[in-house]
């Protein structure tokens, strides 16, 4: 009888690991190989544990093709393959919980932290902070000073070559400079778009009439593996370093620091926001203050990459599994999230401007949990193709209103339904009006209409009004359902 239990319960498991296979493994092709998120870090990451978590209770269940016995992307043909002489592995995200405002909120760090510690016998422990650019991984390889190759992660272990391109990336040294210049040397970094350059680029391809691209990560990624080297050239392409994966022997480094210094002597934009910090604690602050700045930095980044200065205590951690032990992602919240449009309601506003908004399945978006999504105006419903039914990629970047980046097409049901504009407003009945070359949508019933009957009378007590006290949007909700009040005059 147990014994049946037993192989029923597995067979459950079973069935769940190779889900979990299936689903992670779909979302790492669509992200390595056709440049696409599909799915947000966090959301990943836990699916990614609960699979690591079922791995380690049931070894014997462990598939072959199960992304935590690989790295990451598949190769593809398109371009000559290079076998990475070091392999490009990841790192392990860590997360911290900001909703909670106590000294739970970063356990993970406290934990990696004390781990290595331990495991290294000291107190403490010096790293060094630098931030997570969230471009494409990239190996460099020079003999003699010279450029020889640049190739793409691919699968940790083989990547792309893709050269051609990568000699079109202006702040890549062709020659290296300096004093000191190794015989061999193999750099990793990240190659990104900066905001400005990516904003300049949108709107010259809108002046064309052609295809917006959706982030500077992945228009990033999809310019370095282009087969014509012109279109990588034509693109604002930058280049991060942040390793030596290989050296020739002879140069010895004491810390990490050091090597970062080292690359920068040679002609490499190392970046600004490198900082040695003390201690955890150190780290903390630059996690927080770097996720405060987040949106003033000049590039897109994904978090923030800790790694233990000393290169002697690097070696004694060494790896496991496909991943440094002494060095660290740890993750900001997403700002992206999947959900699902349940309904389409409409929000009237004080000027009688009337605004879709996606109901939605709720879900943690920056650390807030959403459940009302911005649609703007009709046009941008139409422009995203937005339905009701559909999962779509919820956005809420800094202080902006959620709003919903896009459809998940590959997603889409036949039980979706089109968004009508109805003809009447659903508060007061009245007609709604949209003239002629506008994009907004009105309703017509001015002081008629309870919606802006109350945000006229809250925007009249506000602050930006008369700032009457304790008249706030709660009160004013109230006074008006019971007819106490019907404009701010009486
Ligand atoms: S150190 C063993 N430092 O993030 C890999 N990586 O999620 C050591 N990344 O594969 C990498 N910024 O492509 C490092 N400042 C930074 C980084 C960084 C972005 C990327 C890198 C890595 C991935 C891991």
């Amino acid at each position: 009888m147990t014994d049946l239990f037993d192989s029923h319960d597995k067979k459950i498991i079973a069935k769940q690991i190779q889900q979990l296979v299936d689903e992670l493994n779909n979302y790492n092709y669509a992200y390595h190989t056709l440049d696409e998120s599909l799915i947000d870090d966090y959301s990943y990451d836990q699916m990614y544990r609960k699979l690591v978590a079922l791995e380690a209770l049931y070894p014997e269940l462990i598939l072959a093709n199960s992304p935590t016995q690989k790295v990451g992307g598949e190769v593809i043909t398109k371009f000559k393959q290079i076998n990475h002489q070091i392999p490009m592995l990841s790192l392990n995200n860590i997360f911290s919980n900001l909703t909670e405002n106590n000294e739970n909120k970063h356990n993970e760090l406290i934990q990696f932290n004390a781990r290595i510690c331990k495991e290294l016998e000291v107190d403490k422990l010096e790293y060094v902070a630098s931030v997570k650019y969230d471009g494409v991984a990239i190996s460099l390889i020079y003999k003699n000073g010279v450029l020889k190759h640049g190739v793409t992660r691919g699968n940790g272990f083989t990547g792309e070559d893709v050269t051609h391109n990568i000699r079109t990336i202006k702040n890549i040294p062709k020659v290296l400079s300096g004093q000191s210049i190794p015989y061999t040397l193999e750099v990793r970094g990240e190659v990104l778009i900066f905001n400005d350059a990516f904003n300049k680029l949108n709107q010259e391809q809108i002046e064309n009439n052609l295809k917006v691209y959706a982030n500077p990560r992945n228009t990033a990624a999809g310019s370095i593996r282009q087969l014509d080297s012109n279109i990588a050239a034509s693109r604002p392409l930058h280049f991060f370093a942040y390793s030596i994966a290989n050296i020739s022997e002879d140069y010895l480094f004491k810390t990490y620091i050091e090597q970062l210094n080292f690359l920068k002597n040679l002609g490499f934009d190392i970046g600004l926001y490198n900082q040695v910090c003390p201690d955890y604690k150190a780290l903390i602050e630059y996690f927080e203050n770097t996720l405060a700045k987040r949106h003033e930095l000049p590039f897109a980044i994904d978090g923030v990459v800790y790694k233990v200065n000393q290169i002697d205590y690097q070696t004694r951690l060494g790896f496991v599994m496909r991943a440094p032990r002494f060095s660290v992602a740890h993750k900001f919240p997403a700002e992206e999230a999947i959900s699902q449009i349940m309904n389409i309601e409409l929000q009237v506003g004080r000027t009688g401007a009337v605004t879709p908004v996606a109901k939605i399945n709720p879900v943690s978006v920056g650390g807030v949990i959403v459940s009302n999504a911005t649609l703007h105006n009709q046009d941008e419903i139409k422009r995203k193709d937005i339905q009701i039914g559909d999962y779509v990629i919820v956005r809420r970047a800094g202080d902006v209103i959620p709003e919903i980046a896009r459809v998940i097409l590959e997603k889409r049901t036949d039980n979706v339904r089109k968004f009508i504009m109805p003809d009447k407003c659903p508060i007061c009945n009245s007609h709604l009006i949209r003239l002629t070359g506008e994009t907004i949508t009105r309703c017509s019933g001015g002081l008629f209409c309870d919606a802006q009957k109350k945000q006229s009378i809250t925007h009249f007590a506000s602050k930006l009004g008369l700032n009457i006290d304790g008249m706030g949007e709660k009160t004013v909700e109230q006074l008006v359902d019971y007819n106490l009040i019907n404009n701010p005059a009486y």
